[in-house]
């Protein structure tokens, strides 16, 4: 019998009419998003040659600001990618199109930045003679707060360093689409990735946790995205005193997990609740993942704190 058709994504939000009218950046202007275009000779949509964030707008600020654009120029240096703006600058044009669509909190924006348009439709990246794309799109985006997820193990494992590093936050995903499109056919909601050795990694868009006996694991590290959420949970746990370990870890370990939680800046923490079939703890969202989302709910408030009366919503 074919397995249920997955109905839950990762990044499932409520519906919001206003994403009707997005305003988006592109290139420096802010158009509506019917009029937001980009050549089909432009290097992202060619060939995926460009990397991207993704970040979330809260009380009219911008979460780890610093540290996602830190990611981004870190990645562009390592492709060879000019953005040919400044930290400052993108972080201007990130704000003038929050304020062009009105937008204070639950919002979720993806910066990207494409080497840009290309003299004829090959690979060499000599062809991209116009100066990058740089494009912003924001939408209204509350994650839906539903049931935990399901994970199933693909065979499309993270690749090593010297193939695609998947610590780029490239344009070309194909390698965790691929992986999501497996999991999905299992009717799961979400891929759970193993590194070239077998252990545990990663999901196919966010960062994987288990909990056992009161501690908590994560990966070492290598073969996934450098998570800026997986390195607040990490210094979360060591902030307030609960262990935590980031090791390799196999598949035996994760079924016998009490609790499983995946991150990203998208949904903080989400719970997982089934693996591969084998139900995970009790099969509903554990203690200490509730634990550590309030704490990180506390540290986004620290961060990004409510504006008071006459402050102006948009960043
Ligand atoms: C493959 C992958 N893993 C994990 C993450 C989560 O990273 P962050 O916590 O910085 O949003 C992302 C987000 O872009 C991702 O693409």
């Amino acid at each position: 019998m074919k397995p249920p058709a997955s109905k839950v994504s990762t990044h499932d939000a409520e519906l919001d009419p206003r994403n009707a009218d997005l305003k988006i950046y592109v290139n420096g202007e802010i158009v509506h998003r019917d009029q937001a275009k980009v050549s089909v000779y432009d290097a992202g949509f060619m060939l995926g040659d460009g990397v991207w964030e993704g970040l979330r707008l809260r009380n009219g600020q911008w979460v780890f600001l610093s540290e996602h654009l830190d990611r981004l120029f870190e990645a562009a240096k390592a492709i060879d990618l000019d953005i040919g703006m400044t930290q400052d600058q993108l972080t201007r044009a990130l704000n003038d199109t929050a304020a062009a669509n009105g937008m204070a909190g639950d919002v979720h924006a993806r910066l990207m930045v494409t080497r840009g348009i290309k003299a004829k439709p090959f690979q060499d990246p000599r062809l991209s003679k116009s100066g990058p794309t740089v494009v912003i799109i924001m939408e209204f985006s509350k994650p839906v707060a539903g049931r935990g997820i399901r994970l199933h193990t693909v065979p499309i494992y993270r690749g090593l360093p010297v193939t695609q590093d998947p610590k780029l936050n490239s344009h070309s995903k194909l390698n965790c689409i691929l992986a999501g499109i497996h999991a999905q056919k299992a009717g799961a909601d979400e891929a759970l990735m193993l590194d070239p050795h077998g252990f545990v990694n990663t999901t196919n868009s966010c960062n994987f946790f288990i909990v056992r006996r009161g501690e908590v694991w994560t990966s070492t590290g290598n073969y996934c995205m450098n998570g800026i959420t997986r390195a607040k949970v990490i210094a979360l746990c060591r902030a307030n005193d609960i262990p935590v370990f980031e090791k390799d870890f196999s598949l035996v370990e994760v079924y016998g997990a009490e609790e499983a939680f995946i991150t990203g800046s998208f949904g903080g923490q989400t719970p997982v609740v089934e693996i591969d079939g084998r139900t995970i703890g009790t099969g509903e969202p554990g203690p200490m993942t509730g634990h550590i989302r309030e704490l990180y709910q506390a540290l986004l408030e620290t961060e990004c704190p409510p504006l008071s009366a006459g402050e102006k919503t948009s960043p």
